[in-house]
């Protein structure tokens, strides 16, 4: 197996991709665009091509009229000339498909095989399935069963979220593609993990002499992860009314992030050795034991009427698609512990929601106290020590240290120190579909998640879930607009805590030096 830095560099072996759902907003936003990028970047040679497959009738050239708007419209690159454009887009075919229709992939295996013929493609096959998920055991099925599996090549599965509602029926979803897939051709998409900035996380803990002795239960006081949006549900609430932000953030994207905080250094940079360490920390969550103790350490919210630089604002239950009295959560916080040596009695709190003030995902890693008695006489407290870490829609990261205010005698002020990663000019960010697609394409599942990460996750989210059910209309609400329920801050105030400022919005007292 390849060492994961040296895949940075690979070109895509030659590959078809199928995308499933390819008249969808996924794959116009996403999916066009990172298989451009990748191209222009050299990381696709010639011998690739895209088969977009859905029901629609569409010919060749309405087809590969559409990858053109949606690159215009989303992609970083632009198309340079009609010569460039033309030598990509011939890459690009069509088939109108009904999915459930055995003949339908009998075609599909035809136009497969010329195509692989004339880019001379070694029969490598990913299956990009950009549907709603209760079609993927039967899409799986059917290409089994259409011939689609029986090239010479290696054939992989990439999967959207979410991957089950709860652990039973992730379960009934996993043993469906087991049938078709191995768990090692399964690509199960987490698009936070493909973010430059959680990539990072790991190499700012383990390449950083500065930060991994500190990064245990004798330094760290707490671990905040927000994960805040300023939409609401927007066109998404049929979905997002039987989903509800635990299920939509918080089994995947969030748990995820807090297992790239709190895993251990793997032995070795192979994908199983990393996940192996992410999962280690999804076993060590401390399940919740009663629905009191759910009640006592997570805040559910759903935003009311509200306002947003001076735009009024629908609250949650008016919203289209959404039932007029839903408890569905648009928000949540919890207090979580990571059961191991290392993160014993370090709280991490996690929050998420839709309608918050800003757009943002952060992490702020909270240092204990030095002993202040150093400094008594002072007419101050020191602040703790703070590194955040920025990801989305900054990227980079920060810290916050305690100096002599200059020219004073001994007045100690604070001074955040910033490395501005989206601010340097010429960095440009990779999207985090490029980052995945080229993974899978390569056979590198280290962002992926494996099917025990999903499984662990999905029975410690469970037990919040059926606590919450007990008592639907036990929710807060919170004005669209503002920063969530109350109790979400009550919840760090009770251990002594408090919420720091996400997204550049700077306490006046600190002095900030930028790159
Ligand atoms: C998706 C959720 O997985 O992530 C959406 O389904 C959410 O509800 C989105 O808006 C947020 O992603 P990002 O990359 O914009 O932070």
């Amino acid at each position: 197996m390849a060492d994961i830095q040296n895949l940075e560099s690979l070109q895509t072996p030659g590959a078809v991709f199928f995308i499933f759902g390819a008249t969808g907003d996924l794959a116009r936003r996403k999916l066009f665009p990172a298989i451009y990028s990748l191209y222009k970047e050299g990381k696709l040679a010639e011998d690739f091509a895209v088969i977009g497959v859905a029901r629609r009738p569409r010919s060749q050239e309405e087809f590969r009229d559409d990858v053109h708007r949606s690159i215009e419209e989303f992609c970083r690159y632009k198309v340079e000339d009609a010569t460039n454009w033309t030598q990509f887009v011939e890459h690009f075919f069509y088939k109108s498909l009904d999915i459930n229709n055995i003949d339908g992939y009998h075609e599909l295996r035809d136009l497969t095989e010329t195509v692989e013929a004339r880019f001379e493609i070694p029969g490598n096959r990913l299956f990009y399935l950009a549907l709603s998920p209760e079609l993927f055991g039967s899409v799986s099925y059917n290409l089994q069963k259409g011939g689609m599996l029986s090239s010479a090549g290696w054939h992989r599965l990439v999967i959207e979220k979410p991957f089950g509602y709860d652990l039973l029926s992730a379960q009934k979803l996993n043993e469906e593609l087991n049938q078709v897939f191995k768990e090692e051709e399964i690509y199960r998409i987490d698009h936070y993990l493909g973010k430059e900035m959680v990539q990072n996380i790991e190499v700012i803990r383990f390449a950083n002499a500065f930060f991994e002795p500190l990064w245990n239960n004798k330094h760290i006081a707490n671990i905040q992860i927000t994960l805040s949006e300023t939409v609401g549900v927007e066109e998404r609430g049929g979905y997002y009314d039987h989903s509800g932000a635990l299920r939509d953030m918080g089994q995947n994207h969030m748990l995820q992030m807090l297992t790239m905080i709190a895993m251990e250094a793997p032995s070795r940079l192979f994908p199983e050795d990393i996940r192996d360490e992410k999962v280690k920390v999804l076993r060590s969550l401390r399940p919740y034991a009663s629905a009191a103790e759910v009640k006592e350490n997570v805040v559910r919210g759903q935003y009311a009427p509200g306002e947003s630089r001076g735009k009024s604002l629908l609250g949650y239950r008016q919203e289209d698609k959404v039932a007029p009295d839903s408890n569905t959560e648009t928000y949540f916080a919890a207090k979580v512990l990571v059961d191991n040596f290392r993160w014993a009695g370090v709280p991490f709190y996690i929050r998420t929601g839709k309608r918050l003030p800003v757009k943002t995902t952060e992490v702020v890693v909270e240092f204990k106290q030095m002993p202040t008695n150093v400094y008594l006489g002072q007419k101050h407290t020191l602040e703790p020590n703070l590194l955040v870490i920025r990801v989305n829609p900054m990227e980079g990261i920060y810290i916050k240290i305690n100096a002599k205010k200059p020219g004073s005698e001994s007045k100690i002020e604070p001074l955040a120190m910033e490395f501005c990663q989206s601010c340097q000019v010429g960095i440009n960010s990779p999207e985090a579909y490029e980052r995945l697609i080229h993974d899978a394409a390569n056979g590198d599942s280290t962002y992926f998640t494996r099917w025990d990460e999903v499984a662990t996750a999905w029975a410690f989210v469970d037990r919040i879930a059926a606590a919450w059910g007990q008592n639907p209309s036990d929710i807060s609400s919170y004005p669209a607009g503002s920063w969530g329920p109350e109790e979400a801050d009550e919840l760090l105030a009770k251990d002594g805590f408090h919420w720091w400022p996400v997204n550049g919005q700077e306490e006046d007292d600190v002095v900030w030096i930028k790159s």
